[in-house]
């Protein structure tokens, strides 16, 4: 078995060693959706009563959100993948910086926070590796609902005009289909006086999820999945309990692996219609698939090249971009990604090199000429996506790869080594 020289810095860094070449057999389990849970959390505000959250992932992200919400009054109880929170008396409305800035998703509570104490004060969330990622659907739409917005020094201040005004319904047209905005300016408009209308929303399931928690919790919301949202305000919201969708991104990323070690594997449980533009993509590059009750269970074929662009839901997610691409690396035949939602999602296609991929960027588009093999190196996730892509190589490289980046992959993926590993993987995690 060969193994790359290890590098002078990368085996420094905690890593994952994996030993490339191993089938697979068995069950991938998929955990609740990190994308999901994490908003869902923020809902928590809108209501002085209990709200308690099942099927929540064991992840770092979840771990941030639970800091940042207690930083507000919220109290929260962690027992398992379950998650009590309880927003009965908030004491600020101001998130601190140094927690805010690694998690994105805590800027989504701005809306929430906005609407329960008609003030918030939360700190721009500023852009990372993939891209700008601006805010400025999210302020538009908290504007649109009567709030006065300003944003210096790096934090955006919002608030409800008057003594104890409520934020006021209203029609927005968002420009683009941001997961984001929808989830902040849904969360505001469900306390709002009168009725709202989301235009040109996010269709993503993270976002009927987060609907139909809200509707749990005596919001009244229709439309949500679809590009057209409604919201009557109310005047208040009750606790409940309520269980996160499985995480769509997660699964694909395992039946990626099933495909990409050319092994049969089920992968349960699994929402499909959730992954309809991925299981397309799967079937076209020459896998079988077959839906049994709650999971599917992948029989990879010849792996030929497919063309991918990246759409928002129900196109083909940016999330599973890069790992799909790691398959596409192995492929017989010639694959043209292109990337529409991020302006700089191909970081990856470095690393990938490295193990002696054959691609060529132009733009945002990345052509994969498929090579019969990897060569294992030492790589390095550049963000969570990337990083789930890079252990996917490593499971098909020839040799021991030394895959850095965990803290990125650890956000998105609970126990992903502990899942691989029991269906045969052989890699161990280091931290030197
Ligand atoms: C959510 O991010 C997800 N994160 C992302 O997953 C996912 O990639 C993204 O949706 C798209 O599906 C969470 O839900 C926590 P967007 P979000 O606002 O809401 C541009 C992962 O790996 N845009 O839909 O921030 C933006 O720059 C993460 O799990 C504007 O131009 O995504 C981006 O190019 C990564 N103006 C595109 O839209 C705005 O005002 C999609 O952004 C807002 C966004």
């Amino acid at each position: 078995m060969t193994t790359a020289a290890p590098p002078s810095q990368d085996i420094l860094k905690p890593h994952l060693a994996i030993d490339g070449g191993h089938s697979l057999q068995g069950e991938l389990k998929v955990s609740g959706a990190k994308n999901s849970a994490l908003v869902l959390m923020t809902a928590s505000l809108l209501t002085a009563e209990r709200l308690t959250l099942h099927n929540v992932p064991p992840l770092t992200d979840i771990d941030g959100m639970e800091n940042i919400l207690v930083s507000l009054g919220v109290k929260v109880h962690r027992r398992s993948e379950t998650v009590e929170l309880e927003a009965s008396h908030l004491t600020s409305a101001e998130p601190p910086y140094d927690l805010v800035n690694g998690l994105r998703a805590s800027f989504f509570a701005i809306g929430s926070i906005l609407a329960r104490m008609g003030y918030a004060k939360v700190p721009l969330p500023g852009g990372c590796r993939i891209g700008a990622r601006p805010v400025v659907e999210h302020i538009r739409g908290l504007k649109a609902l009567g709030a006065s917005v300003s944003v210096e020094h790096g934090v955006v201040t919002a608030a409800v005009p008057g003594e104890g005004k409520r934020l006021k319904g209203a029609s927005i047209v968002l420009d683009c289909p941001s997961v984001g905005a929808t989830e902040t300016i849904l969360m505001a408009a469900t306390l709002a006086e009168g009725t709202s209308v989301i235009e040109n929303a996010a269709q993503e399931p993270e976002v009927q999820d987060l609907a139909n928690l809200l509707n749990a919790m005596g919001a009244r919301i229709t439309g949500a999945g679809g590009p057209t949202i409604t919201i009557h305000g109310v005047e208040a919201l009750h606790g409940c309990e309520y269980s996160v969708i499985l995480d769509r991104i997660e699964a694909g990323t395992f039946l990626l692996a099933a495909a990409i070690t050319r092994s049969r594997l089920r992968v349960a449980p699994v929402v499909p219609e959730h992954l309809n533009a991925v299981l397309q993509k799967l079937r076209d590059c020459g896998c079988e698939l077959e839906i049994d009750g709650d999971g599917i269970t992948i029989t990879p074929g010849t792996i030929k090249g497919v063309d991918i662009t990246t759409q928002p839901f129900p196109g083909f997610p940016t999330d599973l971009q890069a790992p799909f691409m790691a398959l596409l690396a192995t492929a017989s035949g010639t694959s043209v990604i292109t990337e529409k939602i991020y302006e700089n999602r191909m970081q990856h296609v470095a690393e990938l090199q490295r193990m002696g991929a054959a691609i060529r960027i132009q733009g945002s588009t990345a052509i994969v000429e498929g090579v019969p093999s990897l060569s294992a190196a030492p790589v390095n996730g550049t963000d969570l996506r990337a990083a789930a892509a890079m252990v996917l190589a490593g499971l098909v490289a020839r040799g021991s790869s030394q895959v850095s980046g965990l803290n990125h992959l650890d956000r998105g993926y609970a126990g992903i080594e502990a899942k691989l590993r029991a269906c045969g993987a052989v890699l161990e995690r280091h931290l030197p």
